[in-house]
């Protein structure tokens, strides 16, 4: 199981406090999301040295925004917040989110995760934590770095049909390299116990193929299981 201490996130990645300066130095709008990501990153580019060297890049979703450094084994991961509707400026809501509340779709991975943990199924989730608030209200999470490469090669075939017609139902997760790593790693049953819980507590409408990865180890796991709130 990966942990992190913060303190040494902290204290020995120059990188990271870097990072923190570059996004208290930022003038960020009422709202932080994926119609204005682009320019947040463009200045990311220009005034990191780390990112000349090619060093990091930025990658980003509906929901989040996701810092890659090729020489940390974790990513940072900020949450996108509040939108104001483009058509009727009146009205403010969260984006993707239950206009009374505020939605930080990082901070629902670390409830889920507890929660996980709680069942015996937090080993199949990469662990999202708050590290950082920064001064300007940004909440910098972190998460282990994780691949959409299979990079396991036993894998059975066999297991994943065998599996599919035990099942019943339509499977939640439709990618038939991390269903047979799942098996080949933990076993047939496990996999049906832990599908069935994430349609259970119904954190299974986004289970696309990159919102799925392997640990460095190869283990899978969950990257983004954080849902989408309608
Ligand atoms: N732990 C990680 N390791 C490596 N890459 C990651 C990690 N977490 C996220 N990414 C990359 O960043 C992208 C966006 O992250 P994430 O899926 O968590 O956010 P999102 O905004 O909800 O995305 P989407 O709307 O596409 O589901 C992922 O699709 C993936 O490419
Ligand atoms: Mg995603």
């Amino acid at each position: 199981m990966y942990t992190i201490k913060k303190e040494k996130v902290m204290q020995n990645t120059l990188s990271f406090a870097k990072l923190v300066k570059y996004i208290e130095n930022y003038s960020f709008e009422e709202f932080f999301n994926d119609w204005n990501v682009d320019d947040f990153i463009d200045y990311l580019y220009d005034v990191s040295e780390e990112c000349q060297n090619e060093k990091w890049h930025c990658e980003y979703g509906a929901t989040k925004m996701v810092i890659i450094m090729d020489d940390e084994e974790i990513v940072f991961k900020i949450p996108f917040n509040s939108i104001r509707n483009y058509w009727d400026k009146t009205y403010e809501f969260f984006y993707g989110a239950p206009s009374t509340s505020t939605w930080d779709y990082c901070e629902a991975e670390e409830e889920r995760y507890d929660m996980a943990e709680e069942y015996g199924f937090a080993n199949y989730l990469a662990k999202t934590e708050i590290v950082y608030n920064t001064k300007n209200g940004i909440r910098i999470y972190i998460q282990p770095k994780c691949t959409t490469r299979n990079r396991h090669k036993t894998t059975s075939k066999r297991n994943y049909r065998v599996f599919s017609k035990w099942y019943r139902g339509s499977l939640p997760i439709d990618d038939t390299k991390w269903l047979n790593t799942f098996i080949d790693c933990y076993g047939a049953y496990k996999l049906k116990q832990f599908l069935q819980f994430l349609e259970n507590e119904d954190w299974d409408d986004d289970l696309s193929h990159d919102n799925i990865g392997y640990t460095k180890e190869g283990k899978p796991v969950l990257i983004d299981y954080s849902s989408y709130m309608e």
